[in-house]
């Protein structure tokens, strides 16, 4: 039996007055990628920050592998295996590419010295693509580069599941092909991801299952094609984008 591995269970939370998130539930297979859509302050980050132990949730549950990881720091989720990338990029500005990727090998769950944590970390920028840039100032990087170092940053934490918010957003469409190629390649190396993004296009191609949420709420879960062909998803999401596309 495989049993539950990730389950997001009746989960609300509340900003003073504001429900940012209300009763969603649903399961993340092992393996897999599931895709977090929906409309901006629909509470996709928030969902991501209850995961990630950043915020407590004011109800409900987070189980992963049998254990409750709600009310934990977000150092001892990312401890036993969840990690997670910012939409606000926020690398080291100080140290170079190749330093803000060790030291998730150094420090992460999977502590390495210091000599396996650079080895680790040059491995990894060159399967992100910032081989080229190891030894710039992170504060140097370009927007899509930040993308690929904030990967970079959660592979180096060896997570069995990854949260990526955004990280395609501002990518021309060469680059989000390459961002999705190293989202598969990190999928088939066994990490589950859940993964967040506006960009229609990408999110389709990648996700095994979408949950989609509204003002908080859930209101479609399926596979891509089921969610492109939901009448309610259209309604409250698609159909907005696309109206919205149609003007520009
Ligand atoms: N720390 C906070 N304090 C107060 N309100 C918050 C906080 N974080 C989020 N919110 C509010 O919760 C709601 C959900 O926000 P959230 O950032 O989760 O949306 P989102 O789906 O990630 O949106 P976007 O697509 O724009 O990134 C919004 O109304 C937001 O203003
Ligand atoms: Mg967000």
């Amino acid at each position: 039996m495989n049993g539950e591995f990730l389950r997001i269970d009746e989960v609300g939370m509340r900003f003073g007055g504001l429900r940012a998130l209300d009763g969603v539930s649903f399961d993340v297979e092992r393996g897999t990628v599931l895709g977090l859509i929906g409309p901006n302050g629909s509470g996709k980050t928030t969902l991501m920050n209850v995961i990630s132990g950043v915020y407590k949730p004011s109800a409900g549950s987070v189980r992963f592998k049998g254990t409750a990881i709600a009310s934990l720091p977000s150092y001892e989720v990312c401890n036993i295996g969840i990690a997670r990338t910012f939409q606000i990029v926020r690398p080291f500005a100080n140290l170079t590419v190749l330093e803000n990727v060790a030291v998730g090998s150094m420090f992460g769950r999977d502590r390495k010295p210091t000599h396996e944590a650079f080895e680790r970390a040059e491995a990894l920028l060159e399967t992100v693509g910032l081989a080229r840039v190891a030894r710039r100032p992170a504060s140097d990087l370009t927007i899509p580069d930040r993308k690929r170092l904030e990967v970079a940053k959660a592979l180096a934490l060896d997570p069995e599941v990854l949260l990526l918010d955004e990280v395609m957003a501002g990518l021309n469409a060469t680059e989000v092909d390459e961002a999705l190629e190293l989202l598969r390649a990190v999928n088939a190396r066994g990490v589950t991801l859940i993964v967040v993004e506006h960009l229609m296009k990408a999110i389709m191609a990648i996700s095994r299952t979408i949950v989609v949420l509204v003002e908080g709420r859930k209101i479609a879960e399926g596979s891509p094609a089921e969610i492109a062909a939901s009448p309610q998803v259209i309604e409250a999401y698609l159909g907005a984008r696309f109206a919205q596309r149609q003007r520009q």
